[in-house]
């Protein structure tokens, strides 16, 4: 068994690569390096430099490695960059998939693993967001993941491939420095980054109808999800393993903006007072995952909290700017 993991050079692709080649798998990365770094691979995993949109140098590398599954992480995946520029994250997170998803079932492909985000469901009134909550996304990013799923399913019905979508909520940390995430999109970045340059953090909103007024999110730890996709992959490639199966990937437990400000306080040793403004536009007050699924169908729960995932990204982020 041969899996290719697209974007294997970026952030989750590289915990991915590293936790599959760990449990004994056969593995060979695709990234463009548009957002990837190299150094992040481990040496002996073989990189394939181009994109998931260049359907014959993906045919190429199908055969050429013989691989027999795919793990597909490469998109775009800024919310904000995909409201400004709908039509690129279509043809990149879509059409990407659909070349790739070409290309796959015409190589004999049988097994095939999408990360989907949490962004599918857009803001639920819910305490608990199970799979079956309905799905309306809030931005062309998310769009582009749910229809993604609806090709991957029936991409996998029309040709014979088992699949499985994952729902990634928060992801945050990394298992080593060099693994870390090195944007900015994210809220603990986002307030190291603040803290870095000598400004209070800034919280959005504290009006909320959430125990403490802030917004309340679902925090996993990268190397949790990583398992998550070796889990997955087990699955795929077990006993009579067909059909499709999609899954939240989270703690199932809330931590409000408000606290996780608080803990990074702790970790960096800097706690000067966060500075409240205005709700953004589009943030829901509560995103949650229901665990449940991913335990009795995957066999895994997460394992690491939400310290540990601070205390990680702040390596990361200080071995990032040499701090
Ligand atoms: N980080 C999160 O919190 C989060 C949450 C939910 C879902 N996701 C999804 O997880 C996946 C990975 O996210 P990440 O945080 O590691 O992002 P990332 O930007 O670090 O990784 C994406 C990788 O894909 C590569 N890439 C992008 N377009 C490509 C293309 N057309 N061909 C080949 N390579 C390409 C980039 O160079 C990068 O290495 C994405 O699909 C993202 O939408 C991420």
């Amino acid at each position: 068994m041969t899996w290719l993991i697209t974007g294997g050079a970026g952030y989750i692709g590289a915990h991915v690569a590293k936790v599959m080649t760990g449990a004994g798998e056969q593995v060979v990365a695709l990234d463009d390096l548009s957002a990837g770094v190299r150094g992040r691979l481990p040496e002996d995993i073989p990189l394939i430099h181009g994109s998931a949109l260049d359907g014959d140098l993906l045919k190429r590398a199908l055969t050429e490695h013989a691989v027999t599954g795919v793990v597909h992480l490469a998109a775009r995946k800024q919310v904000g960059e995909s409201v400004a520029q709908p039509t690129r994250y279509y043809q990149e997170n879509v059409g990407g998939l659909a070349t790739l998803l070409e290309a796959a079932a015409g190589a004999g492909v049988e097994r095939f693993l999408f990360s989907s985000s949490a962004a599918v469901y857009g803001n639920p009134d819910v305490d608990l967001i199970t799979e079956d909550t309905p799905c309306a996304p809030m931005s062309p990013y998310g769009e582009t993941k749910l229809a993604g799923e609806w090709l991957v399913r029936a991409a996998g019905q029309a040709h014979g491939i088992a699949t499985v979508c994952l729902r990634y909520f928060n992801v945050a940390g990394a298992a080593a420095p060099a693994l870390a995430d090195t944007g900015v999109f994210n809220v603990i970045p986002m307030v190291f980054d603040r803290l870095t340059r000598d400004e209070a953090p800034r919280i959005f909103g504290d009006d909320y109808p959430t125990p403490d007024g802030t917004c309340v999110r679902d925090y996993i730890h990268v190397a949790d999800l990583a398992d998550a996709h070796l889990a997955a992959a087990r699955r795929l490639t077990g006993e009579g393993a067909t059909g499709d199966l999609t899954v939240n990937i989270g703690r199932g437990e809330g931590v409000s903006v408000r606290e996780l400000v608080d803990l990074i306080g702790e970790v960096t040793g800097d706690r000067r007072p966060a500075l409240v403004g205005p709700r953004r536009p589009g943030d829901a007050p509560r995103a949650v995952a229901s665990a449940a699924l991913a335990e009795r169908e995957l066999g895994w729960t997460a394992r690491r909290g939400v310290p540990e995932m601070v205390e990680s990204a702040w390596a990361g982020w200080r071995a990032h700017r040499g701090i």
